[in-house]
């Protein structure tokens, strides 16, 4: 055999595997059970994650918010908060695993979370912790609301977080030194449920649209499938118009004045879900200020948009981390486990201290510290 063949021979083995995996990965999702309802559960536990970085600081003040909001339901033993330790970087390098199996088997024992950031190192071999968690607890809707009223600005984006160019994006293939190829997968199964959970939310909130972003004009394949399955889940959702938008235009709309206020929900496949909600996040004041939910059917994981800030840790400042990302994020778990008065109370709250302004933090000394935003909100309550 000459060089070049063998080189495609197992370019194809490793392509076949891949294959044989992905549809293993569809049988699965066709038995996953039916998602949790929390209105019927007796007891919720609420896993705490502290992370890296800031991811302390900030995790303890919001631990601080969860205890006083919650205090009735603590008391009688409806909430439990479970702090789960070990999502360290210190520990994931030790162990050589991104989701150390000690944590993961923890996490299972919870149904929801709320983590601080964890640092991903830059090459190396470590997955991201958030990546293996998306992965491990199918973790499939990346919800991320962006408002921004004096703009008329009201999104909410959901992102598919388990597969497109993710899902396989450390397995991709090398043949020689000349042709590397990655690959980008749609499913069934993973777009169908994705849909439904935009087009639920659409509904349940009286919204009226949905923008499917794709490139499908160039991806046939894939984002054509992903465009298909939403409209055919579109189709039992008669009172919300369904409209493609190719991603290329959708972010240059994100800033156009006259036409991004018409937008309200956004589905995405996952690598364009990732730029584009940062840019939404920008365009709400920076990617510090927003909340995103990782949620599947039976766990959902719930964080802070930005990342664990090694370097204010480093320069000692790490004290005066703004927690209000974080603060969005418990907003969102509280409305996942249908307390959505106690989530009002917090966004209440947030806004009339956004609104007064006595106590703000900067990310820096000549601003408040988390701690003493957090007394101030907690004022507020
Ligand atoms: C995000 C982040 C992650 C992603 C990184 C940290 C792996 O950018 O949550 O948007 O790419 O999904
Ligand atoms: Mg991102």
């Amino acid at each position: 055999m000459t060089n070049r063949t063998e080189m495609v021979e197992s370019a194809v083995a490793a392509y076949r595997k891949l294959l044989e995996e992905q549809l293993v990965r569809c049988d699965n999702m066709a038995t996953a059970p039916a998602a949790k309802d929390f209105t019927k559960q007796e007891k919720i536990r609420v896993g705490i994650i502290d992370g890296d970085g800031i991811g302390p600081i900030i995790v303890a003040e919001a631990k601080r918010v969860l205890e006083t909001l919650l205090a009735d339901k603590i008391a009688d033993g409806k909430i439990e908060l479970v702090p789960i330790a070990g999502l360290t970087l210190e520990n994931r390098m030790a162990k050589g695993q991104a989701l150390p199996t000690e944590v993961l088997d923890k996490i299972k024992t919870v149904d929801v979370l709320l983590k601080g950031p964890t640092t991903t190192p830059k090459g190396g071999t470590l997955e991201s912790a958030n990546v293996a968690m998306r992965r491990e607890l199918d973790l499939y809707a990346n919800v991320r609301p962006v408002s921004v009223p004096e703009l008329g600005i009201d999104w909410i984006f959901y992102r598919e977080n388990t597969e497109g160019e993710y899902v396989l994006g450390s397995r991709g293939i090398e043949v020689g030194n000349d042709l590397t190829m990655d690959f980008k997968v749609t499913t069934d199964l993973g777009t169908r449920r994705i849909a439904k959970a935009a087009f639920e939310y659409a509904k349940n909130n009286g919204k009226t649209n949905v923008a499917i972003v794709t490139k499908a004009n160039i991806m046939k394949k894939t984002d054509g499938a992903f465009s298909r399955i939403a409209h055919e889940v579109a189709a039992g959702y008669p009172d919300i118009t369904a409209e493609d938008w190719y991603v290329d235009i959708t972010a240059a709309n994100l800033v156009n004045p006259d036409i991004r206020s018409k937008f309200q929900v956004f589905l995405l496949p996952n690598l364009y879900g990732d730029i584009i909600t940062d840019e939404a996040a920008q365009i709400q004041g920076g990617v510090g200020t927003a909340g995103s939910a990782n949620v599947g059917d039976s766990y959902a994981m719930f964080e802070a948009i930005h990342g664990s800030a090694p370097r204010m840790i480093e320069e000692g400042i790490g004290d005066y981390a703004n927690p209000e990302s974080i603060f969005r994020a418990v907003e969102m778990l509280l409305r996942h486990i249908a307390l959505p008065a106690y989530a009002d109370k917090l966004n209440a709250a947030l806004s009339a201290c956004e609104a007064e302004k006595k106590v703000v933090v900067t990310g820096n000394r000549d601003g408040a510290t988390a701690k003493e935003f957090t007394d101030y909100l907690l004022s507020k309550f």
